[in-house]
């Protein structure tokens, strides 16, 4: 699948705490259809740019578009309804439900506005989607970790996005269950929603990343396709950390 229109577009966005700027001056456009990677160095301000993303803080500058639509300072839910889901800032899944419920929760309160069998149809094929479907009458408490992450997705993509925005659903993941999360990844893009995803593991983003934007102190220091960004020298300069060293 090629990438279409600019999707969701970020215009000089910041974000500061106190003195702090912890997302400076970033300016990037989602495309849709797309898989688009961010990573970066601890502190880089991946998470923040996210929670900008997804209503979570509030831009102190710039601007964030939807489609066109100004969604910069809007609310969590607001943003979820136009169409922007995450991982992280929906509420955990629920313990004491089983599997099929904490997705139908997704698609009732979600944006798809499916009622009765639709809504139960639209959960199976999440389920199907996820590969929970044996496990639809497991209690969340009761899920492994790699299962309780493809939970997570689930719910997510239960409110019906155009933009899911995954923080590290490979993160704790053996290379086996990491490897089976990309596919699904994959296959979620296939099915026409568009992928931002902040990601450590490496072999992960590398794989699935249409392109790459690279953070560094709160600034974009690179976007790239995987192969380019690989071979940048800022990139590799700022994870061996040689800008401390030489400063
Ligand atoms: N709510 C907050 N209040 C104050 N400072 C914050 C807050 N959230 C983040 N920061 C600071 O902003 C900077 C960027 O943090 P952020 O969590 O976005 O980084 P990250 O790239 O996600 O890092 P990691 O890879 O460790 O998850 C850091 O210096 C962090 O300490
Ligand atoms: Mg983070």
């Amino acid at each position: 699948m090629t990438a279409g229109q600019p999707l969701l577009v970020a215009t000089a966005v910041t974000r500061r705490f106190g003195g702090l700027v912890a997302v400076n001056a970033v300016d990037v456009a989602i495309l849709e259809g797309e898989i688009f990677g961010l990573i970066g160095p601890n502190g880089a301000g991946k998470t923040t740019l996210f929670r900008l993303l997804s209503g979570v803080y509030r831009p102190s500058g710039g601007s964030i578009t939807l489609r066109g639509a100004e969604i910069g300072g809007r609310s969590a839910h607001a943003i979820n309804t136009m169409g922007i889901a995450t991982t992280h800032q929906i509420v955990r899944p629920f313990a004491d439900m089983p599997v099929e419920r904490n997705v139908l929760v997704g698609v009732l309160y979600g944006r798809s506005g499916l009622r009765g069998r639709a809504a139960d149809a639209e959960v199976d094929r999440i389920l199907d989607m996820m590969e929970l479907a044996p496990h639809r009458a497991t209690l969340g408490r009761s899920l492994t970790l790699a299962r309780r992450k493809r939970l997570e997705v689930a719910r997510a993509l239960a409110t019906r996005p155009e933009v899911l925005l995954l923080d590290e659903v490979a993160a704790g993941l053996n290379p086996t269950e990491s490897g089976r999360m990309v596919e699904l990844i994959r296959r979620i893009r296939d099915s026409g929603v568009t992928i931002v995803m902040v990601e450590h593991v490496m072999k992960a983003i590398m794989a699935l990343s249409d392109r790459i934007m690279v953070m560094d102190l709160g600034r974009k220091i690179a976007l790239d396709t995987p192969s380019e960004i690989a071979k940048d020298p800022a990139v590799i300069k700022a994870y061996l950390g040689e800008r401390a060293v030489g400063s």
